[in-house]
């Protein structure tokens, strides 16, 4: 089952926590939610210590309440199960519970996501309390999902996940040979005999910080712990799933995960869920594209599926350093964009402003005036009433993506833990620009992992694809000869996935498919700047420059202006392969050039925009079997411009469009339904 199956409508609220409030403000809130449309909260995120107030003692008196409460006022629940903060009596009576951190100092209680992902009391407490508030609500058919801890995040280095990481690595490379061959021991003299020679990498061991930068001395042992850690928390996760699960066998289960979030490798992630969900926090200076990413992101883990957008916040976060309030119209516009892009639910943190602790002046729906008289409530009112107008809308729709831009956590590790050849790499950047001038050429975009099916796409751009896992080299070729097209640039194809280089030149397993040698790369700090030219033009290149030889691509262009020795070697090249076509960009360049290239690219692939628009408006479609789903979003100041193909309806407004050109209000939203 699914968890929007049963869905009428888009689910609207969010964090509620009454448990902080005493009862009487309880049936006010109540008022307040259906006076604001209010029907789906998210209950319980932080109550462990209150749930299970000693060793075997557990008391859901209060939190029955609430269940009752809110069920009594028609709404939904999304049930967490509050462990992503401990109790303190836990912490010290069972110290094990407690993280290590990076310098290899043991915390002590405080703060939440403090609980160590190997501890045994920990994981025996954690599986206890989900599987007793399973069995306490198993008959409440209102939970529509639940929802396991919350954000998990962190690191610990502590002995037992010292131990726990040596035996990853056991079950990973079988005998300490390999080990010594995967993370190239004889480096520096470091050849382990034994697995209890292996120690975590931290400031104690392998890692430092220099000039803000994380360095460590040894890649293959620093992406490996990244990868144990991922799957130490995830464990945690896996194991309140499947105490649920035992108790509820068709319950939906998800945790709120954080699109960007170096730490946790959400592909690993979103394979172990029932859908994912993510919480939704951009800084105000993020561009709409940018945001636009993440949402796709989180949908690209869960290989396209609708997901939750299991928080945003109303108005204004408190923990920015300069937390400004979305202006009029921006929390209906981001709403509506995270359902542009495959989000069935409109969640909020947090439903009553708390009056005290660290979150106290962040956003709510009840501010702590306590009416429904702010700016912010009647916004939430009139998006809570749109809500119920426009029914499912595009609950259950896919997104359909003629064009994949390729994201990995192994790789976004391996490129910023790379000595050299720059201290500016920066994975996400630099993808994220890809997927930023893809966008404003009005087109779909998955993001996709390395282990996703590449044959639906027309074109397929993966920059910085620096670790090549796997078969993906051989998908790649099959990919092209297919028809595709496919996109890779500077420092791509280097390393297998224990992050050794893979001799015989560079790109490596890309050389061949690539028809080219890449002999040597050139770094530049931020305030210099090489040129090219592409298509007679002037373009930047930035950053690095690789010295590239033709071995059956062509040039497409060289470093024409540039100054250097290197002047003349192709920066743009492409090559033919089967039905499609390899393209490789030597250098890191700008919107500008971007913008050419990839029009070039996509027009050549027959990729199509989805439709015109002015320059801030924004287009998504979503889509099923009977019809497809038009999300017009103008995120500019002032009234903009699109063009529809097909006579439509808009949902919002009920109004029948008519092929041609419209305008749109700034800040305003055009759903545009036509049967297919
Ligand atoms: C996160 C958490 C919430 C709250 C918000 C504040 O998303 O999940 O509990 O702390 O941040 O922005
Ligand atoms: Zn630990």
């Amino acid at each position: 089952m699914s968890w929007n199956e049963n869905l009428k409508k888009v689910p609207y609220g969010g964090d509620y926590n009454p448990e902080q409030w005493p009862e009487e403000i309880w049936e006010e809130d109540m008022k307040l939610f259906k006076q604001a449309g209010i029907d789906t909260v998210t209950l319980n995120v932080f109550s462990w210590a209150s749930l299970q107030p000693s060793e075997d003692e557990y008391d859901f008196e209060r939190l029955d309440k609430i269940v009752k409460l809110v069920t009594d006022n028609g709404m939904n629940i999304i049930m967490a199960t509050s462990t992503g903060a401990h109790p303190a009596w836990m912490a010290k009576r069972h110290p094990d519970i407690l993280r290590t951190d990076f310098e290899g100092r043991k915390r002590k209680f405080g703060g939440r996501h403090n609980s160590c992902p190997t501890s045994p009391t920990y994981r025996m407490y954690a599986g206890r309390l989900a599987s007793r508030l399973a069995a306490q609500y198993k008959n409440q058919k209102n939970i529509i999902a639940w929802h396991i801890s919350n954000e998990f995040g962190g690191e610990c280095y502590c002995e037992s996940c010292e131990k726990a990481f040596r035996e990853w690595v056991q079950d990973r490379y079988k005998t300490i040979e390999e080990v010594n061959k995967a993370w190239n021991t004889s480096f520096w003299g470091h050849t382990f005999y034994d697995f209890d020679e292996i120690v975590l990498p931290n400031a104690l061991s392998e890692e430092s910080v220099w000039g803000g930068r994380l360095h460590t001395d040894f890649q293959g042992i620093s992406i490996d712990y990244r990868r144990f850690n991922s799957d130490a928390i995830l464990s945690c996760y896996c194991l309140e799933r499947d105490e649920i699960r035992k108790v509820i066998p068709d319950a939906n289960i998800t945790t709120n995960l954080m699109a960007f979030f170096k730490p946790l490798d959400y592909r690993r992630w979103a394979k172990e869920m029932d859908f994912v969900s993510w919480d939704n926090y951009p800084q105000p200076s993020d561009s709409p594209a940018r945001i636009a990413m993440s949402h796709d992101l989180m949908r690209g883990v869960g290989d396209g599926a609708p997901f939750a957008l299991m928080e945003q916040t109303p108005s204004v976060t408190n923990w920015q350093p300069y937390n400004s309030l979305k202006r009029p119209g921006v929390m209906r516009l981001w709403s509506y964009q995270a359902m542009a892009h495959g989000a069935d639910s409109v969640l909020f943190f947090q439903m009553r402003r708390s009056i005290g602790a660290c979150e106290k002046y962040h956003g709510a729906v009840i501010d702590h005036v306590g009416t429904g008289n702010t700016r912010v409530f009647r916004e939430i009112t009139e998006l809570g009433k749109e809500l119920w107008e426009i029914g499912r809308c595009s609950i259950g729709m896919e997104t359909k993506s003629e064009v994949a831009v390729m994201f990995d956590w192994d790789n976004w590790w391996a490129t910023e833990l790379s000595a050299g050849p720059t201290n500016e790499m920066n994975y996400r950047e630099t993808i994220t620009q890809y997927y930023e001038s893809l966008r404003k050429l009005n087109v779909n975009v998955d993001i996709i992992s390395q282990d996703s099916d590449l044959t639906k796409y027309k074109v397929v751009i993966a920059p910085l694809l620096y670790m090549i896992k796997d078969d993906l080299d051989q998908r790649i070729r099959a990919f092209i000869e297919g028809g595709g097209s496919f996109v890779t640039g500077v420092f791509s194809g280097y390393v297998q996935e224990s992050d050794l280089v893979i001799t015989g030149g560079y790109p490596g397993k890309l050389r061949d498919i690539l028809g080219i040698w890449v002999e040597e790369t050139d770094a530049f700090p931020p305030e210099k700047h090489n040129h090219f030219s592409y298509h007679g033009q002037r373009y930047f290149a930035r950053k690095m420059c690789d010295l590239v030889h033709l071995e059956g691509a062509k040039m497409l262009d060289d470093y024409g202006y540039l100054e250097d020795f290197y002047q003349g070697m192709p920066v743009i090249t492409s090559r033919k392969l089967g039905g499609g076509r390899a393209y490789y960009v030597a250098t890191e360049s700008d919107e500008d050039f971007r913008a050419v290239f990839l029009s070039d690219v996509l027009g050549k692939a027959g990729v199509h925009p989805l439709t015109f628009t002015s320059s801030d408006v924004e287009v998504t479609s979503r889509e099923n079997d009977e019809e497809k789903i038009l999300y017009v979003l103008n995120h500019g100041e002032s009234e903009g411009i699109y063009e529809l193909h097909e006579d439509g309806t808009e949902l919002i407004s009920g109004i029948e469009l008519a092929s041609g050109m419209h305008r749109i209000a700034p800040k305003d939203v055009h759903i545009i339904r036509r049967p297919k």
